[in-house]
């Protein structure tokens, strides 16, 4: 059965898009047919695994607003499980250009229909807003995983995108849950990061993975060379937190 998750936050520089790359490879490599999608414009998941992909005909602006099969935009990367659905700056017009359309909340779920049972996970990386994408990325989607910065102000902004779930839930798709919560960033060394993990605990409860994203420098410097962590140093702290992060949503799934 195909899975199809959204990494959300409204908030920037979260690791949203870190999550996304690296889950969506860490799933790949135990051998779950995986596509993963970058839904944003500035196309930080696209070029953080570019290096192993084939050029791309179409982007996922012509998937939603040129209503162009989603399969003339799917290519392939260097991992034999994981395909992908790049994104461009034309983007940005996305945002406005859905307004007219028809079903716009339902433009990615659409698109997915044909193709998502090819695949057992898809996995959609969004941009820092909760415009018309993040609602189509949301209104697509299984569950939303929530990364959280292990930062000053981490819950600032919550309460919104909670908010904004709940209406996805009543209105566009009650079949949507959150499957969890991911502390990213996160060091050991600071009482900070772990006020923000205690409080974030006592807020969602089980909801919080048990996996726990380190602040690491691999992660950070990785997608400069086009390569997920795994590939960059399958040893580093980040790669083997990610592949822990997909055993967990792998038992959360089941
Ligand atoms: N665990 C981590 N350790 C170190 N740097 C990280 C980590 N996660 C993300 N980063 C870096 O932080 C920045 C923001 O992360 P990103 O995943 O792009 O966030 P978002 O997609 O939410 O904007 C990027 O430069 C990324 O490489
Ligand atoms: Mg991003």
């Amino acid at each position: 059965m195909s899975r199809i998750i959204s990494i959300a936050n409204q908030k920037g520089g979260v690791g949203k898009t870190t999550s996304a790359v690296n889950i969506a490879v860490s799933l790949a490599v135990t051998e779950m047919k995986t596509l993963l999608i970058d839904l944003d414009p500035q196309a930080n998941a696209t070029t953080g695994i570019s290096d192993l992909t084939q050029d791309s005909p179409a982007t996922v602006y012509d998937v939603l607003i040129r209503g162009i099969p989603i399969d003339q935009a799917i290519t392939k990367t260097q991992f034999d499980h994981l395909d992908l659905v790049s994104s461009t700056h034309d983007l940005v017009g996305a945002e406005i250009e859905l307004v007219s359309l028809m079903a716009r909340e339902y433009q990615v779920k659409n698109a997915l229909e044909p193709i998502k049972s090819k695949y057992d996970f898809i996995i959609l990386d969004c941009p820092p807003s909760l415009g018309l994408l993040t609602i189509n990325a949301l209104t697509a989607s299984d569950m939303i995983i929530i990364p959280i910065q292990c930062e000053y102000y981490a819950l600032e902004g919550l309460g919104q995108l909670l908010n904004t779930i709940r209406l996805v839930q009543r209105h566009l798709n009650t079949s949507l849950t959150i499957a969890g919560v991911l502390l990213t960033m996160y060091d050991s060394r600071l009482n900070l990061s772990k006020e923000v993990a205690q409080e974030v605990e006592s807020y969602f409860e089980d909801k919080l993975f048990k996996t726990v994203i380190h602040r690491n420098v691999r992660l950070g410097e990785a997608p400069s060379f086009g390569k997920p962590a795994l590939l960059y140093d399958a040893n580093s702290t980040g790669a083997r937190n990610y592949m822990n992060l997909v055993e967990e949503i792998l038992e959360r799934v089941r």
